[in-house]
């Protein structure tokens, strides 16, 4: 399949005016996304937990744009105008304008919620990105009503996607794979596909803790940080590492394997944020409280044998994941000995999801 697959012939219905809502989740990557091509191509297979609680709830409000020669629309976040989002949204619709060819010929607004800090390493342009990208969808499919349940998943996660990488992966859940590997069936850079495979009862319901080390802006954009991949004196090692552990964790989701699920989910996170500190320009975003944390963590794992693990994303908050078993003993670990390096003590109780829903 190529990007060709969404372009749309032309629609058979037209639209005036309307209004659409989705929610949609964050998630949490298991193996990294650190790196891409052109046109928001990975350089390697990812893989991520959909979460339930952080997410993102957006109205589209559709009118006709009364100037069609550009893009029109108004950006308001929990309720306020907000236009440091304008110039995002606008390289969005442009990327997906041949996919959307009506984009010119509204006006939006474009209403969004968040449950939690945006830009705090919590994946919010995933849920944020996604959420906008099914709104749209969901005009398409007003003018186009016979499209099957499939494609406009397939879609929404393409455009998703164009928007922001991980995004494409908050789509559906609980398990979602993004980037072409040779052993997961239907797997495709261009879109998320849901996890294919048995997964063991032990995945159900996993836990994600997430721990607000740091809420201010980072001081280096994920966007940024892909690009010094390019010329990454490691990088070709580093997305050779990410296939293999993909295809690791087959077995591991199969057996249930919670030690070898441990040793990957802490490795790729170690690696993504060495893969910073030896980029050029190099930088640090996780800060002494992530590493405080971490070490407890191990503590407690050593002397308790939890099976509690953690994981970074592009940022200094850590996320705690461990299987729903142990949720009471874990959360109890986290209030007595974690809690005091979050900032204000603040944290988030998440668990795996089942991905986006129509409002
Ligand atoms: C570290 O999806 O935020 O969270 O495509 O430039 O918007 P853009 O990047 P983004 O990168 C996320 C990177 C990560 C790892 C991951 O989620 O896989």
């Amino acid at each position: 399949m190529t990007e060709k697959h969404f372009i749309p012939i032309p629609y058979k219905n037209s639209l005036e005016n309307g209004s659409f809502s989705w929610s949609s989740p964050s998630n949490i990557a298991l193996v990294k996304y650190w790196g891409k091509k052109e046109n928001q191509i990975p350089a390697n297979p990812s893989i991520s937990f959909t979460l339930d609680a952080c997410k993102t709830t957006t109205t589209l409000k559709v009118s006709k744009n009364e100037s069609p020669n550009d893009f029109s629309f108004n950006v308001f976040l929990n309720e306020e105008k907000n236009d440091g989002f304008k110039p995002k949204i606008y390289i969005f619709f442009k990327r997906i304008e041949i996919y959307l060819p009506f984009l010119k010929e509204f006006h939006f607004d474009i209403e969004t919620n968040y449950t939690f800090p945006h830009s705090s390493g919590i994946a919010s342009s995933a849920s944020g990105m996604s959420a906008l990208a099914l709104c749209l969808m969901s005009i398409e499919k007003e003018m186009n009503p016979t499209m099957s349940d499939e494609f406009f998943n397939q879609k929404a996660s393409f455009l998703a996607r164009l928007g922001s990488g991980s995004a494409s992966r908050s789509i559906q859940g609980d398990l979602v794979c993004w980037g072409k590997h040779k052993e997961i069936t239907g797997s495709s850079d261009l879109f998320g596909v849901k996890y294919p495979f048995q997964v063991h009862d032990n995945f159900k319901n996993y836990q994600d803790t997430i721990l607000l080390v740091d809420k201010g802006e980072k001081q280096v954009s994920s966007t940024i940080g892909h690009d010094l991949m390019h010329n990454h004196p490691f990088a070709e090692q580093r997305f050779m590492q990410a296939h293999e552990n993909l295809s690791k964790l087959i077995n591991v989701f199969k057996k249930g394997d919670l030690k070898s699920f441990i040793e990957i989910v802490e490795s790729e996170a170690l690696t993504l944020h060495s893969m910073m500190m030896t980029s050029m320009p190099y930088f640090i975003l996780m800060k002494p409280n992530t590493l405080e944390i971490i070490n407890k963590i191990w503590s407690f794992r050593k002397a308790t044998k939890s099976n509690i693990c953690f994981t970074l994303d592009a940022g200094a908050n850590v996320h705690v994941l461990y299987p729903s078993n142990e949720k009471d003993t874990v959360l109890e670990f986290i209030k007595n000995e974690l809690v005091a390096y979050c900032q204000n003590g603040q944290y988030i109780c998440d668990q795996v999801g089942i991905g986006a829903k129509k409002m």
